[in-house]
């Protein structure tokens, strides 16, 4: 699904437009009516959403955030050496892909150490933060071409001039909000897009001890809650909704079982709910599921990847493995079993 891309109005565009909201409320009613309750975390980023995102990672407790950051310039400096045995002097031009890039401030570090970069095409759902932190990077990077892609990066993609070998960059973890199929099905369709022999750099969080990750998705000033209720604020406002925020509450836990930080939004109180014509009751104490962040150990995230054909070149790891970062390559030969 392909949102908008130019900063000027078009019919086309409108239309585009229409579509997204026509999902956002298919998809939201379709996860009220489940049991339990639950919406796709891809909602929470509007551009408010993307400016809340940016509060939690200036949080200290935000661990993820700051520690792929700290690790990236060593990472960058190892990729430039490696991209010079690498690539043969036909393809001396290196193509980057961003999923999810939010404020492009992860990409950085590869654009100062690494001087094959050509093109980057950045992809993100939240349009007006995407074609905003584009324009800051042109401004940075006066020789880079810099294409802004407003798009789901679930859904396939078509790319323009992506320079000839395709480097996909997929920092901050979010593939931890996939689930298992779900990041599957992204790393296929990932491989499918950068092509046989081409390279995915992506950031995973850690498993760590359970008081690091609850710290990090329940910090005190409540940036976190306000990014999570953001998903009930955009529901009010693009599809009509009367949801009463000042009745949920934020609620983020390590769940054991399946190895991920789950965020829910509670119901303090028995409360109907009204979006477009339909009517959703909530019990005192009900939750809707709204995230999921899985932590991989590297070698689990490996055997994910192989799965999809993808091989483990390069692994960086944070002090005390509190993240890690990999380089794969996409070889369909690869024995995903
Ligand atoms: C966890 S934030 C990470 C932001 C940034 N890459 C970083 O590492 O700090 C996830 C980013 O992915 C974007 N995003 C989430 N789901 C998406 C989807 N299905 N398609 C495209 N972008 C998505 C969000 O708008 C957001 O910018």
């Amino acid at each position: 699904m392909t949102i908008a891309l130019a900063p000027q109005d078009t019919p086309s565009q409108d239309a585009q437009h229409a579509t997204a909201e026509g999902s956002f409320l298919h998809d939201v009613i379709a996860g009220l009516a489940l049991q339990p309750k639950e919406l796709a975390p891809k909602y929470f980023y509007d551009e408010r959403g993307s400016q809340l995102f940016d509060n939690i990672c200036a949080l200290d407790e935000y661990y993820p955030y700051h520690v792929e950051l700290e690790l990236l310039p060593s990472v960058a400096a190892d990729l430039s050496r490696f991209f010079h045995t690498e690539l043969s002097a036909k393809e001396s031009e290196l193509g980057i892909i961003e999923f999810g890039a939010g404020s492009l401030r992860k990409i950085t570090p590869l654009l100062d150490n690494i001087d094959c970069v050509s093109h980057l095409t950045a992809i993100d759902i939240s349009k007006e933060h995407l074609l905003n932190s584009c324009n800051e990077l042109r401004r940075q990077y006066s020789g880079l071409k810099v294409t802004a892609q407003a798009q789901d990066f679930t859904q396939p993609l078509n790319l323009e001039d992506p320079g000839s070998t395709r480097l996909g960059f997929f920092p901050g973890s979010t593939i931890g909000n996939l689930h298992r199929k779900q990041a599957l099905d992204f790393l296929r369709n990932a491989g499918q897009t950068l092509g046989a022999g081409g390279y995915l750099l992506i950031g995973v969080d850690t498993k760590k001890p359970e008081y690091l990750l609850h710290q990090a998705y329940n910090d005190d000033r409540g940036v976190t809650a306000q990014f999570n209720k953001n998903i009930l604020t955009r529901i009010n406002r693009e599809l009509g909704g009367d949801f009463d925020l000042m009745h949920f509450a934020h609620h983020a836990f390590y769940n054991h079982d399946y190895g991920r930080i789950e965020m829910h939004l509670r119901s303090l109180r028995a409360q109907r709910v009204h979006i477009a014509d339909r009517e959703f009751y909530f019990a005192k104490g009900e939750s809707i599921h709204t995230e999921n962040s899985y932590k991989y150990h590297p070698s689990e995230f490996a055997d994910l990847a192989r799965q999809a054909h993808w091989q483990t070149r390069r692994l960086w790891l944070a002090p005390d493995d509190l993240f890690a970062i990999s380089l794969l390559q996409f070889n369909p030969a690869v024995d995903a079993r």
